[in-house]
Parts: C-alpha cells; sequence; structure tokens
C-alpha cells in the first residue's frame, strides 16, 4: 500500500518540479519541500498481522505486545487478523493482506507446516514476511525473510532436566507422568513434548497418558478428567502451557487429589504468565519453564532494519528463564549450558510484564 503511495508521491512531485521549471507557478522551494516531506517521508508502514488465535494468556500478552508495538503513535497501520486456531483462516488473512497491498505481513502460525503455497504467493507480490512465535517448515527459506520466538526443545529440556534433579533431591523413586500436550503440530508442542518424550526414555519414567489439550483452560481441564476416571497412578502431570495447568489443577482438585509438594500430584507447566508464577509461588505449578510473548519489539527492530536497506538473522531465539516453587534445584544444564531456577516470589511476580 505505501508503495503505491509513495509512487503517487513521487509523481506528484515530479509534476510540481515541472510546473516550477517552467516558471509559471507562485510556489517557491520552501513550500515544495514540506509537500515533499508531509506526501512522502511520514507516511505510515502498513503491516498485516495474521494471529493464530485467543487460545491462552500468553496469546492474550503476544497480541497487546503487537498491537502496542505498531499503533499510530509509532508510525505504523496495523490489520490484526484473529483466525481463531485455523491455518484456513490465517491462509485467507494472508491472501487478503496480499490484496491490500501492505508494507510487511506478519505471520505467528498455529501449525509448522502447509505454509508454501501461500507464502510464495506473499514473495511473489513482494511483500516480505516475518514470523514470529512458533516457526514454519517450508521446502524454500527465501519464503519467509525473517523469523524470532522460542527455543521450544530448549524449554522442554530445562523441565525434564527440573523435575529429575527436583525427585533426585526429594527422594521420589517413580515418575509415573501425564503429558497434556499444546496444539498438535505446532512448534510450541513440538518440542516441548519431544523433550519429554526424550526424558522418559532415558530415565526411565513411565507415561502413564499423553493427549492434546490445545492450549486452553478448558480443554486441560477436559483431558485431565478423563485421565484421572481411568484410575492409573499418576504423581506428575506436565502441562504445555500454563492455561492447560489452570484446567488440569481444576481438574485434579475436583477428583478429591491435591496437588503441590506436599500433595498427591506435582502440576508442572509452560509460559508463566502472572497467574502461572503466581500459582508457581503458591506450589500448585511445581516448575513453571518460561515462554516469552513480548514479541512487538522484536519484531519491530527486524522491520526497522528492513526500513533501513539492513538484513536482519534469519533467525533469532529469545532467552528465557525457569522458575519452579521452591529452590530445591538452583540450576539445570543443557548440553554443558547452565541456567539458574528461580524461586517465585512475591518481587518476582510484581515484577512481571504479562
Ligand atoms: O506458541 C506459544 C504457545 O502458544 C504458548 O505456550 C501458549 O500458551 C500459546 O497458546
Amino acid at each position: 500500500m505505501r508503495k503505491k503511495i509513495l509512487a503517487t508521491a513521487l509523481s506528484l512531485t515530479m509534476a510540481a518540479t515541472l510546473l516550477v521549471g517552467c516558471g509559471g507557478g507562485g510556489q517557491d522551494a520552501s513550500s515544495d519541500k514540506s509537500s515533499d516531506k508531509g506526501g512522502g517521508d511520514k507516511k505510515e508502514i502498513v503491516v498485516g498481522f495474521s494471529q493464530v488465535g485467543a487460545e491462552s494468556d500468553w496469546r492474550t500478552a503476544n497480541s497487546e505486545s503487537m498491537k502496542s508495538t505498531f499503533s499510530k503513535e509509532n508510525g505504523y497501520e496495523l490489520i490484526f487478523d484473529d483466525a481463531q486456531q485455523k491455518q484456513e483462516n490465517q491462509i485467507t488473512a494472508i491472501r487478503n493482506f496480499i490484496q491490500q497491498e501492505v508494507d510487511y505481513i506478519i505471520l505467528a502460525p498455529v501449525t509448522e507446516t502447509g505454509w508454501d503455497t501461500v507464502l510464495k504467493e506473499a514473495k511473489d507480490a513482494d511483500i516480505p514476511v516475518i514470523i514470529v512465535d512458533r516457526m514454519v517448515e517450508v521446502s524454500d527459506d527465501s519464503l519467509y525473510t525473517a523469523w524470532v520466538g522460542s527455543n521450544f526443545k530448549l524449554e522442554g529440556q530445562k523441565a525434564c532436566e527440573w523435575l529429575k534433579a527436583y525427585a533426585e533431591a526429594k527422594g521420589i523413586k517413580e515418575i509415573n507422568i501425564v503429558d497434556i500436550q499444546g496444539t498438535i503440530g505446532a512448534s510450541a508442542q513440538i518440542g516441548r513434548t519431544e523433550a519429554l518424550n526424550d526424558a522418559v526414555k532415558a530415565n526411565g519414567w513411565n507415561l502413564v497418558a499423553q493427549q492434546t489439550g490445545e492450549f486452553t483452560q478448558a480443554k486441560g481441564q477436559e483431558v485431565m478428567e478423563s485421565i484421572l476416571k481411568k484410575g492409573d497412578d499418576i504423581n506428575v502431570v506436565y502441562c504445555e502451557n500454563d492455561n492447560e495447568a489452570f484446567g488440569a489443577i481444576d481438574a485434579i482438585k475436583a477428583a478429591g487429589k491435591k496437588v503441590g509438594p506436599d500433595g498427591d500430584i506435582l502440576v508442572m507447566s509452560f509460559d508463566t504468565v502472572k497467574d502461572g508464577i503466581t500459582k508457581t509461588m503458591e506450589g500448585e505449578i511445581i516448575c513453571n519453564t518460561e515462554c516469552n510473548p513480548l514479541h512487538g519489539s522484536r519484531v519491530e527492530e527486524i522491520i526497522k532494519k528492513l526500513e533501513d536497506g539492513g538484513t536482519p538473522d534469519k533467525q533469532a531465539y529469545v532467552e528465557e528463564g525457569i522458575y519452579a516453587h521452591s529452590d530445591d534445584v538452583a540450576k539445570v544444564t543443557i548440553d554443558g549450558t547452565d541456567y539458574e531456577v528461580t524461586k517465585v516470589t512475591q518481587e518476582v511476580i510484581d515484577k512481571r510484564a504479562y
């Protein structure tokens, strides 16, 4: 859209210059200059953002971050589309953005696969695509310009290392674990599930059940209820996000069991949204691995670099922490790197921006 506006501004400027050159107008050079400025430099950058949906507190914080960054005051026009967790809606949104000739397309993909065709359409239309949060798996990397998001496998590895160390510290001999997975095929699910499957194998844990909770509280609760009904021995639930954990905790309590370090079941989670780390301080969630949603400024940095004619990093991981109810485990080590575990206090919660 801005490309068209810039072209129009340029031809108007050229026409004005020609008129002045012919000596026919009363315009002086300074008024010419200010009209240039008004018509060219100050135009908004038009950004189309296809968001996954509003399935979790994390997602709400992520949408807020994008909306506050890509605001009118900051020089943007943001076209925001909520896909309600459906890939077909995201594909339609991207096609609409192409038709509207936006300057940039930002995509937070629901799942990794199935993007080749529509991203090729964006490339053919010469619109840079920035992927945020989850990843895309495409046959040709040039179909997107840059990606910024979390290392979901590393998040899962941190959580599993924490569980291993905690079980050792507490003398827990047997781990009977349930995995409430995220949306199947989403990078956040793939990485976190993969890390758990590896740890189950390596440590001889018993994986009692593995089922998707689609990253929502309602589904997390429903899945946990049905698993509990089977009556299996369960002492750990690995929820792949905070909202699933909230649902699972409700289901466990409703079944007459206690969550927490002195209870029947330890609940683990990811995200560390405000309610998530509050429950971590209280012990209802025993360990919570951070997934940072504040991507607005990170994406803006990429756009600014492109606007300045630079080349942003193709892929950039966000740095994230790990939080726990207690200080029984001080750090976890993954591939030779130490990650300090933060015990959640009120101060930690007060500082949380999401
Ligand atoms: O892709 C990030 C994940 O998606 C977050 O863990 C989850 O809460 C969200 O819905």
